[in-house]
Parts: C-alpha cells; structure tokens; sequence
C-alpha cells in the first residue's frame, strides 16, 4: 500500500491547454501499428537519424561456424555495443548473448535445410518463444523465385506476420537469392513488394543498380544485406549508394566480421549511416580506428 500520508489534491489539470500533440511515426509504412509494434521498431532505428545498423550473425544456422563466427564469444561479442540491433538465431541468442547487453533483437525466426541439402526448405517458430525471449523483431526467409520453396516461404512470411501482428513483434522479410535469378532492381522490386504486401514490416534485400526503385515501391523500410567481403572501402561505399538511394538501414555480416578490423568497421558503418559521413570520411574512419586498435 503506497504512504497515504500528505497525499495532495491535483491542481495542474491544464485547463485551456489542447493535448500535446504527437508527431507522426517516423518508420515507414508503421503508423497503423501497434504501440508494440511501433515501440520495437523504435529499438531497431535510430529515431534520430532513422536509420539503423543491424549486425547479421546468424549465418551458422545454415552454414555452420563459418570465418567470422567460428566463436560469437571472441569474434562477435566485441561488437554487439557498436550496433543498433542484433540479427541472431535463438540458439546463439540464448548461449551467447548477454541479456545486460539491453540490444534489441531481431531474431532468425525460420530453419529447415542447410547447405547441405537445398535451402529455405523452413519452418517457423513456435512466437512463444519469440515473445519468452522479448525479441523485437522476427526474420523470415522468402524465396522469391524459387519453384521448391517460394510457396512455403510465402506462407510461412504470412503465419509469422499474423503472429507477430498478434502480439506486436514485426517481422522482417528476407529476400532469398536463388543462384539462378537476376540480381536485378526487377526481381528485388517483386521480392520486396511481395514481403512487405505479404505482412512484412522491414525488408532486407540487396542493393542492386535502379536501387532507388525498390525503396520507392516497397511501403516498408529497406535494410541492405553486405553480401560477400569485399574491400573495406567499397563496403562503405556499398552502405553510402543504399542509404542515398533510401534503404533504412544495413544488416551486414560477413562485411563487419570478416573485416581485417571489424570493430572499426562497424563503428564507421555506424558513423555513415548516423552521421552522414562520406565514403571517404568513414573509409579514413576506418583507418583511423584500425591503426588505434592495431597499436
Ligand atoms: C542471410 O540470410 C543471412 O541471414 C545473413 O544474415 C545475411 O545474408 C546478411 O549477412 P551478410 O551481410 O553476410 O550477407
């Protein structure tokens, strides 16, 4: 029972005053959302710049400890504070990451096959345990394109979506790439679209040239996957292209923590898409945090 002792009568009723008003939901396609719905996904981007810097690790959930994540505790932990969200499976989630670290989460909400058999052969999580782990988000594989599994994906993007609208957890669509489709602004309009008409509140795709289109057509925010390594500098200029052209955000793995420096490279990642900073500024960003690291 709370002290009742000189318990005052309210006086500032602001008679005369209109209710503060509020200021449109800033993430795109989010303003009929949920207040939970809305309220995750202002954890994942930044409400200042809008824009956020997801770090991809769950790559081991069909490749196994590839180069990068062969131990999230050495290789990827030391990079957790650097991002506005973690991408992860529940399994790495549960074993390898603190809940102190207080990082929303977007959670690999989807498994089946692996590489050693055929991909996206999913199913889905039981939302349970998407809600017991408190994730912010949920990510699920769509195979757009691909005549073994682009039905089951679809369906499996749409039963997460109602989950998720259920109890307020967005989901993100991940677009698959088969190894015979055109990475083109065509085919990552269509995937896109699809996603987000599908249920999906963010889209990670790939960046492609005609960029600019897939943004203009998908009502939801865009994250760019890295894709392969590649040079540091043309990492960053790969975010910069995206970002001007539109997408929210980046959700980058193998760019990050196959970096010769991941740690200045995600804080240059960071430095680009929070501060606008050029290619070449966050490049000598880069350098900068590398030398001091290497010293
Ligand atoms: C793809 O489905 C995986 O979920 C990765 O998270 C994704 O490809 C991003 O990682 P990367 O930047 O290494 O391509």
């Amino acid at each position: 029972m709370a002290d009742l002792d000189d318990l005052r009568e309210g006086s500032r009723f602001g008679i005369g005053t209109p209710v503060a008003k509020q200021d449109p939901f800033y993430v795109k396609g989010a303003e009929n959302l949920s207040w939970g719905a809305k309220h995750r996904l202002s954890r994942i981007f930044n409400p200042k710049s809008g824009r956020a810097v997801m770090l991809a690790f769950d790559h081991g959930f069909i490749m196994g400890p590839t180069s990068g994540v062969e131990r999230i505790d050495l290789n990827i932990a030391p990079l957790m504070q650097y991002a506005d969200c973690l991408m992860c499976t529940r399994g790495i989630l549960r074993t390898s990451v603190s809940p102190t670290l207080n990082k929303p989460i977007c959670m690999r909400s989807d498994a089946g096959t692996s590489i050693l058999t055929k991909l996206n052969d999913n199913v889905i999580i039981d939302i349970e345990d998407a809600i017991r782990l408190d994730v912010s988000a949920m990510a699920v594989m769509v195979a757009m394109g691909d005549p073994d599994t682009e039905a089951t994906t679809v369906a499996n993007l749409y039963r997460l979506a109602d989950q998720g609208h259920k109890y307020g957890i967005p989901v993100m669509g991940v677009t698959a790439v088969g190894k015979d489709m055109a990475r083109d602004s065509r085919y990552f309009c269509l995937a896109s679209r699809v996603c987000a008409e599908n249920g999906a509140s963010i889209v990670k795709t790939y960046y492609c040239e005609g960029f600019a289109n897939v943004v203009a057509c998908t009502p939801v925010p865009i994250v760019i996957a890295g894709g392969k390594k590649l040079p540091e500098r043309d990492a960053l200029e790969l975010c910069y292209k995206a970002i001007n052209d539109g997408a929210a955000g980046v959700d980058m793995g193998r760019n990050v923590f196959q970096s010769e420096c991941p740690v200045a490279m995600i804080q240059a990642v960071s430095a680009l898409l929070h501060e606008n900073l050029s290619v070449d500024e966050a490049f000598s960003m880069y350098n900068d945090l590398r030398n001091d690291a290497t010293k």
